[in-house]
């Protein structure tokens, strides 16, 4: 097969113990490691010493069942700025919510970031499907889907218009002359809209890569529409090759049609890794971590789902006609649970297990080898442009696939073997705003 041309996107999503919902009772685990700064830039390490595009930590600022699983969880910029210290190529991506956050606030938070970072920042822009995240925040009517994507639509327009109010050159730094910055080059925004009245400019300037690289992790149709409009990496889940195609092709279309290079958008499906030395092993792993979920804090989310009582939905029979039909308010999280229940007529029992493998994301349990077979088919065939790696367990998964994985992509010429850059755009192949036109100029010489 000859050589690719395009560059594999490879992304560590880590989250907690691991992705599987049990893995904090694995054995493999520590459960409150994550807390520990010393295990987080491990973890980052790990991740750079595989030559890893990026790390990226999700965000719901809402205490779920501490019953459940650990769930304090950190500021990932807070986290990500103490990972900057101790690394020096890896991207570093955190989430914050456009629906309870103020842009000024978020756009001089990660600027701060891409700055201490030397421009490695990216911000994961989520609408939060959570409703109880709102009495955190004085929200007491929880805006609906359209209205939470019309605020996140104007929101990144305000963020991108403060780290573009500091221009390419603006500071001259002219000690003879007493001047700093150029104020032709500093500009306010001076934003007025349905949301926000912002005037700027930000308090800080431009990074080495510009601005931080905007992510996106919604896959409705308003999702869809804003992560075309705005986004450069977008995080999916994507459950079969066909599904993953037909995604992609919509995505890059609407991108295109948003007027843009659907080659600056990378599309990124989540792959929840177990792994093993023979297939065998790998589904052993994923098995015993099965029988360790505890069905009750799933089953009762379920319920709140399909908007049926618990009782209504027996663990050992298939999932009722009367569930909640899915729309865009139920999120595309929500469609994607039903469809799996559906397309493999799975009792609630055996749904709640698959769901618990990697929150409706793909599990794959196999070998390297079969791992990175099915990242080069999905990367060669118009599915995605690298995957969002989820490692089921933390940090045992990481550290196998970036020794056992890693390496056969690069010995099938799909996957770096040195960073040719510094910035998280360089290494997912994105321009730098505002040098869009050196950028295509000097691909085509
Ligand atoms: C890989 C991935 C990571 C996500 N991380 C977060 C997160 O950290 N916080 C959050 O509120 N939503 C997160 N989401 C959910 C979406 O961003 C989105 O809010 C949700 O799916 C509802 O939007 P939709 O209906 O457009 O899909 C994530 C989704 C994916 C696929």
């Amino acid at each position: 097969m000859p050589k690719p041309t395009r560059h594999l996107a490879l992304n560590a999503f880590l989250m907690s113990a691991g992705h599987h919902e049990a893995a904090w009772r694995s054995n493999a685990t520590e459960p409150d490691d994550y807390l520990s700064l010393e295990h987080v830039v491990a973890l980052a390490q790990t991740a750079e010493r595989g030559l890893l595009d990026s790390i990226f930590f999700a965000d719901v600022p809402f205490l779920g069942h501490p019953d459940r699983r650990p769930s304090e969880s950190l500021d990932p910029t807070v986290k990500l700025a103490a990972i900057a210290a101790a690394t020096s190529r890896i991207g570093l991506i955190g989430t914050a919510s456009t629906t309870v956050e103020e842009p000024y606030n978020l756009a001089r938070r990660f600027a701060s970031l891409d700055r201490l970072s030397k421009g490695r920042a990216g911000w994961n822009v989520v609408t939060t499907a959570t409703d109880q995240v709102g009495a955190n925040y004085g929200i007491t009517q929880w805006p609906g889907h359209d209205e939470r994507y019309r605020r996140a639509d104007e929101f990144v327009d305000v963020t991108l218009k403060l780290w573009g109010s500091w221009r390419d050159g603006a500071v001259v730094g002219d000690r003879s002359e007493g001047v700093w910055a150029a104020p032709s080059l500093v500009r306010p925004i001076d934003h007025h809209g349905e949301f926000f009245d912002v005037a700027g400019p930000l308090t800080v300037g431009r990074s080495e890569q510009g601005h931080p690289v905007v992510v996106q992790a919604g896959s409705s149709g308003p999702g869809i529409a804003l992560a075309a409009k705005y986004a450069e990496a977008v995080f999916t889940a994507q459950r079969t090759i066909e599904d993953g195609r037909a995604f992609y092709a919509e995505l890059k279309a609407a991108t295109r049609k948003a007027g843009r290079n659907p080659d600056h958008l990378k599309i990124l499906p989540g792959i929840v890794t177990v792994l093993g030395g023979t297939e065998a092993e790998a589904r052993a792993k994923a098995d015993a971590l099965d029988d360790l979920i505890v069905l009750r804090h799933p089953h009762e989310q379920l319920a709140h789902a399909t908007g049926l009582p618990v009782e209504q939905l027996p663990l050992d029979e298939p999932l009722p006609a009367a569930v909640r039909a899915p729309d865009d308010n139920t999120g595309s999280r929500y469609a994607l649970t039903l469809e799996l229940a559906r397309r493999d007529n799975l009792t609630v029992r055996e749904l709640l297990r698959r769901l618990g493998g990697g929150r409706g994301h793909r599990v794959f349990a196999g070998t390297p080898e079969q791992v990175a077979d099915t990242i080069e088919l999905w990367f060669t065939t118009g599915a995605s442009d690298g995957f969002n790696v989820m490692p089921a367990t933390l940090p045992d998964t990481l550290e196998e696939f970036v020794d056992h994985v890693v390496p056969i992509l690069q010995q099938r010429g799909l996957f770096r073997t040195a960073y040719e850059g510094s910035t998280l755009r360089e290494h997912y192949g994105l321009p730098v705003p505002g040098r869009e036109d050196v950028a295509e100029v000097s691909r085509a010489g």
